[in-house]
C-alpha cells in the first residue's frame, strides 16, 4: 500500500518511536517527584523543553505540552479569550479552520462572546480587507491557520499579524498543525502569531502529543486545573516519554523542511500537470500552496467512491480531509471556497509524507488514470 494520507496522521519515526522506548523503560518516574529518579525525569523534560523553544524561537517556560493538535486550539482560544475579556469579547476565525477553531469559538458564545468570520478566495487564502473590516477595537482573539489541512492553501500570516497588532489589541493564534516540518514555523521577532498550535502526530511524533507555544508575556488562562504542572496551564503528570519522543520529532522535521519542501512541491506540481489531461478534474490546491497538500474534485462523482477505488488499486488517500470523511457531507471549506455543486461531492486529497519516493508519484498516476477509465465508463 502506498499511503499518501499523511495530513491525517503520520506512521512514527522509527528513531522517535525508539526514544519513546528509551525514555519509557528509563525514565518512568513522575517528573514532580522530589526523589532521584523523579529529579532526572524531570531533566529530560526540562531538555525537551529547551529544544522545542530553541527550535521555535521562544523561551522554554512559554511551551506548554498538550495531547494534540486540538487541545492546543482549544487552549489557545478558550485561555486567551477568557484571560483577556477586559480587552474586548470578539473573536475572529476565518471560513476555513480546523473544526477545533470553530467549535471552541463557537463554545464561547455563552461566556458572552461574539464570532466573526474572515471569508476566503477560491484558492482558500483569507481577503485581507475583511480581515481589516471584521477586526474592531473589541476583538480580543484572531484565529488564523497557516497551511489548510483540506487543500493546502498558504496564509500571509506575517500580514495578517502586522494588520492585527496594529489595528486592534488581540492576540493572534496559528493553527500551524498542516505547517510546521512542511514550510519554516518560528515566532517572529518583528511581527508574527503570539501563540502557535503544534501537533505531534503529524510530524512523525506518538498521537497524544503537541504543544501551544507563546510569545512571551502573552496572557492565558489555564486548560486544565490541578497539581499545577506545565507553569500551571495544564495540570497533570506530565507524559515524559511522549513529549522528549515529540522534541526528538520536532528537531527532526525542523532539520528535513527544507529538503521535504524541494521535494514534495515538485511532486505536487507534476501531479497539477498531470491532472490537466481530465476535462472533468478541478485542481483545487495550488502550487502556491504547501508542499506536501494535493487536492482535487471530480465532477459528478463521490470522494467516497474514488477513495475506496483507489484503495482498491493499493493507493491510500482520503476526501477533502479525515474529520468530514465520515459524515458524508461537504465540508465548510469546500463551501467557502465556492467550488462549483458537480464537483463538490467529489474532492480528494493526496497528502506526502516521509517515505515517499518518485515511483510512488508514478503508481499514483497510473492507478487514478486506471480508476478514472473505469469510473467513467459506469
Ligand atoms: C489544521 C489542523 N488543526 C488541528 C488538527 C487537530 O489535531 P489533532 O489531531 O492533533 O487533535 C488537525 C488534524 O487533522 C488539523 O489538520
Amino acid at each position: 500500500m502506498i499511503y499518501l494520507d499523511h495530513s491525517a496522521t503520520t506512521k512514527p519515526d522509527p528513531a522517535v518511536l525508539q526514544t519513546f522506548i528509551q525514555a519509557s523503560e528509563r525514565y518512568y518516574a513522575n517528573p514532580a517527584s522530589l526523589h532521584q529518579m523523579g529529579v532526572e525525569a524531570n531533566a529530560l523534560l526540562t531538555r525537551a523543553r529547551e529544544q522545542i523553544a530553541d527550535i521555535i524561537k521562544t523561551s522554554p517556560e512559554q511551551i506548554i505540552f498538550t495531547s494534540g493538535g486540538s487541545e492546543s486550539n482549544n487552549f489557545a482560544i478558550k485561555g486567551l479569550a477568557r484571560a483577556n475579556k477586559h480587552r474586548g469579547t470578539k473573536i475572529l476565525v476565518s471560513a476555513i479552520e480546523h473544526a477545533s477553531v470553530l467549535e471552541s469559538a463557537k463554545a464561547l458564545e455563552k461566556e458572552g462572546f461574539t464570532v466573526d468570520i474572515v471569508d476566503v478566495d477560491e484558492h482558500g487564502v483569507i481577503l485581507i480587507e475583511d480581515l481589516k473590516k471584521k477586526l474592531t477595537k473589541d476583538t480580543v482573539v484572531v484565529s488564523i491557520m497557516h497551511v489548510n489541512n483540506e487543500m493546502g492553501a498558504v496564509q500571509p500570516i506575517t500580514e495578517i499579524a502586522q494588520i492585527v497588532h496594529q489595528y486592534s489589541r488581540a492576540f493572534y493564534h496559528m493553527d500551524a498543525v498542516q505547517s510546521f516540518g512542511k514550510i519554516p514555523v518560528q515566532f517572529n521577532e518583528e511581527n508574527g502569531p503570539d501563540a502557535i498550535t503544534i501537533s505531534g502526530h503529524k510530524i512523525n511524533a506518538l498521537k497524544g502529543s503537541g504543544f501551544l507555544a507563546l510569545r512571551k508575556q502573552v496572557n492565558i488562562n489555564p486548560i486544565i486545573h490541578g497539581g499545577g504542572q506545565e507553569m500551571g496551564y495544564r495540570s497533570g503528570t506530565v507524559a515524559v516519554p511522549q513529549v522528549v519522543a515529540l522534541a526528538k520529532a520536532t528537531r527532526l522535521a525542523s532539520e528535513k523542511q527544507p529538503q521535504k519542501a524541494m521535494q514534495f512541491s515538485k511532486w505536487r506540481d507534476e501531479l497539477h500537470e498531470y491532472f490537466k489531461q481530465f476535462p472533468y478534474v478541478h485542481v483545487l490546491s495550488s502550487s502556491q500552496g504547501a508542499p506536501h497538500i494535493v487536492s482535487c474534485a471530480v465532477q459528478g462523482l463521490k470522494g467516497e467512491i474514488l477513495v475506496n477505488a483507489m484503495q482498491h488499486e493499493g493507493i491510500i488517500i482520503s476526501t477533502s480531509s479525515a474529520c468530514s470523511s465520515k459524515d458524508h457531507t461537504v465540508s465548510h471549506v469546500i463551501h467557502a471556497i465556492k467550488v462549483d455543486p458537480s464537483y463538490e461531492k467529489g474532492v480528494i486529497r493526496m497528502s506526502l509524507g516521509e517515505g515517499i519516493c518518485e515511483a510512488d508519484i508514478a503508481f499514483f498516476k497510473t492507478a487514478f488514470s486506471k480508476v478514472m477509465h473505469q469510473v467513467k465508463e459506469m
